[in-house]
C-alpha cells in the first residue's frame, strides 16, 4: 500500500493533509523519515511513527471502555459527555462506532469498532449475543422476580417475550443477569415490569468477554481488543 493511503487509513486525515505531512518530514517508518507519499509499504507488522508518536497499523479497530457514569453513546451528547470525548481524532476519523448502546448512567464494558460487520454480527436482534449484567435495585429482589425474569416479560411497543438467563440475586437489593436481546432500555424496562427499579447497572459481560479478561480495565480506560478476545466477544455471534 502507497503511504499516503496508508496514513489516510489510519485516520491521519485527507489524502492531501497526509500528503502534506510525509513530505514534510513527519513520518518515521522503523527508524527512518520517509518524504515520498507514493512509498510502497508491506503491512505486515507495520509500526510508523507521526511527529515522533508510534502506531501499529490496524486494518480495522476493535475497543473495549469501561464506559463511565455520565457518558451518552452517541456523537452529539446533548446533556452529558459523548464516549467519543474518550477517543482521538485518529479513532473518529475512521468512522468508530458504538456496538450497542449502553445509557448515560450505566456503566461498564462498551466496545467500539469501525468494521460495520462485527458490529453488524453483535448487534443484529437474530444473532442473540448474551450480555451479563449487574445491577442494583431500589426494592429488595425476591424468588418470584426472579422467576418472572426467566420465565420472561412483555414490554410496551416491543414484540415478543424478554427472558433472562442465570439470573441471581447478589444481595438484598443486587441481581445480576443474562439478556439475550438488545432493545432501548430493556434491562430498566424488565425489571420495571416485575415491580421492582433498577438504581445502578454495570454491564459486565458481552458473548463471553468480561472486563476481567481486559485486567480489570479502570472506568473511563479502554485498550485494543486483541483476536483472541473479539473471538470472545463474538460467541454466538455467526
Ligand atoms: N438495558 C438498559 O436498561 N440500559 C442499558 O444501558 C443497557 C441495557
Amino acid at each position: 500500500m502507497l503511504l499516503e493511503k496508508m496514513l489516510q487509513s489510519q485516520g491521519f486525515g485527507a489524502r492531501k493533509h497526509c500528503q502534506q505531512l510525509i513530505k514534510t518530514g513527519a513520518i518515521t517508518i522503523h527508524g527512518e523519515v520517509i518524504t515520498d507519499p507514493k512509498h510502497k509499504l508491506n503491512l505486515n507488522d507495520l509500526v510508523f511513527a507521526v511527529h515522533g508518536t508510534q502506531y501499529e497499523y490496524r486494518e480495522k479497530i476493535y475497543i473495549a471502555l469501561n464506559k463511565p457514569k455520565g457518558y451518552e453513546c452517541s456523537h452529539q451528547a446533548t446533556h452529558h459527555f459523548s464516549v467519543f470525548d474518550l477517543f482521538d481524532d485518529v479513532h473518529l476519523n475512521r468512522g468508530l462506532q458504538c456496538v450497542g448502546r449502553l445509557d448515560q448512567d450505566t456503566t461498564g464494558l462498551l466496545l467500539l469498532t469501525d468494521d460495520g460487520q462485527f458490529l453488524q454480527a453483535l448487534t443484529h436482534p437474530k444473532k442473540h449475543v448474551p450480555k451479563v449484567y449487574q445491577m442494583h435495585t431500589a426494592d429488595p429482589v425476591t424468588p418470584e422476580q426472579i422467576l418472572q425474569l426467566q420465565q420472561g416479560v412483555e414490554l410496551r411497543n416491543e414484540k415478543g417475550i424478554f427472558a433472562a438467563t442465570d439470573a441471581e440475586a447478589l444481595g438484598t437489593h443486587q441481581l445480576q443477569m443474562t439478556v439475550h436481546q438488545g432493545v432501548y432500555h430493556q434491562v430498566k424496562r424488565m425489571l420495571a415490569a416485575v415491580g421492582n427499579k433498577v438504581e445502578q447497572l454495570h454491564r459486565a459481560q458481552i458473548g463471553q468477554l468480561n472486563l476481567t479478561h481486559l485486567n480489570a480495565l479502570p472506568e473511563g480506560k479502554w485498550v485494543y481488543l486483541t483476536a483472541e478476545q473479539i473471538a470472545l466477544a463474538k460467541y454466538r455471534a455467526e
